[in-house]
């Protein structure tokens, strides 16, 4: 039996998460890890999947109507190809989940990734960063797009919502250090907090997120010209601001501190926040 493979990688936010929900642009790097994905034909006539993290292995059919999200968001991908045969997957996430490193994103891609293979179907990586939105919505809602189109494309990149994705030209590399809380960090969650205080307060939010749209905006020219110094302060800002919407926790402010005694450029919370992980930016 034929197995056909296929990967996507997690990523950071180094600037510009939440307020890219609302059409600010992100400054985004991909990770070498993420997700692989594994699929062959279906001995038994079903769809089924096996995920397999680092504490858990969980087994779904692909439903609209399963019970979990996994079996939702597969049934979602699946729906994207036209009378798909029964087949079996394995998928391995190589990044913690709920960290906000765009682990379900990884893994969407993955997925459609090895399905494409198996179904002799060609796609661009921004064809596929489109296609993923589907299995995106079911664990995120409104996702701003940001996790599946890095997952796809991956490298260092500047992301607006609905608008073709613009690579950055990295002069001098990031070596980034990411913590992790220990605690969750749960997406959907976090980014539904964040549209209550803009509905309660929007022009209050709204002016933050253009003050973090402007931190993006200086991100990318410093990444271009190498400005790892700007960088960091930039980052040392936008965690200032994330910390305003509240999604900051003890934990993670706790380890922003360390990473900055310890000499890091720039430290802040990446992803949805209220948990989850950091990332320092060491010089
Ligand atoms: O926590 P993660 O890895 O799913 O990142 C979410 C990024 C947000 O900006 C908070 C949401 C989004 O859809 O862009």
């Amino acid at each position: 039996m034929t197995t056909a493979r296929g990967v996507g990688c997690g990523k950071v936010i180094l600037l510009g998460e939440h307020s890219v929900v609302h059409g600010r642009p992100a400054l985004a790097a991909g990770l070498s890890r993420g997700a692989t994905a594994e699929v062959s034909a279906s001995t038994d006539g079903l769809t089924r999947a096996r995920f397999v993290f680092d504490t858990a292995e969980v087994d779904v059919l692909a439903s609209q109507d399963a019970d979990h999200s996994l079996g939702r968001a597969l049934a979602a991908l699946l729906a994207t190809y036209t009378e798909p045969p029964p087949m079996q997957l394995t998928v391995r996430l190589e990044l913690p989940a709920g960290a906000g490193l765009g682990a379900s994103a990884a893994m969407g891609v993955a997925v459609s990734a090895a399905l494409d293979q198996h179904l002799g179907v060609a796609r661009t990586p921004e064809e596929r960063a489109t296609q993923t939105l589907a299995w995106e919505r079911v664990f995120h809602g409104n996702p701003s797009g940001v996790d599946n189109t890095m997952a796809a494309v991956g490298g260092v990149a500047f992301f607006t919502r609905g608008q073709p994705l613009e690579p950055v030209r990295v002069r001098r590399p990031l070596v980034l250090v990411i913590g992790h809380s220990g605690e969750a960090s749960e997406t959907k969650l976090m980014v539904g907090l964040v549209a209550q205080q803009l509905e309660r307060e929007p022009k209050r939010i709204g002016e933050l997120f253009d003050a973090i749209a402007a931190l993006v905006r200086n991100g990318r020219l410093a990444v271009e010209a190498g400005d790892l110094r700007a960088l960091g302060q930039l980052m040392d800002m936008n965690h200032g601001l994330l910390s305003a919407l509240m999604l900051s926790t003890p934990r993670l402010e706790d380890l922003c501190h360390a990473a900055r005694e310890a000499g890091a450029l720039g430290a802040k919370v990446t992803g949805a926040g209220g948990g989850g992980c950091m990332f320092a930016l060491a010089a």
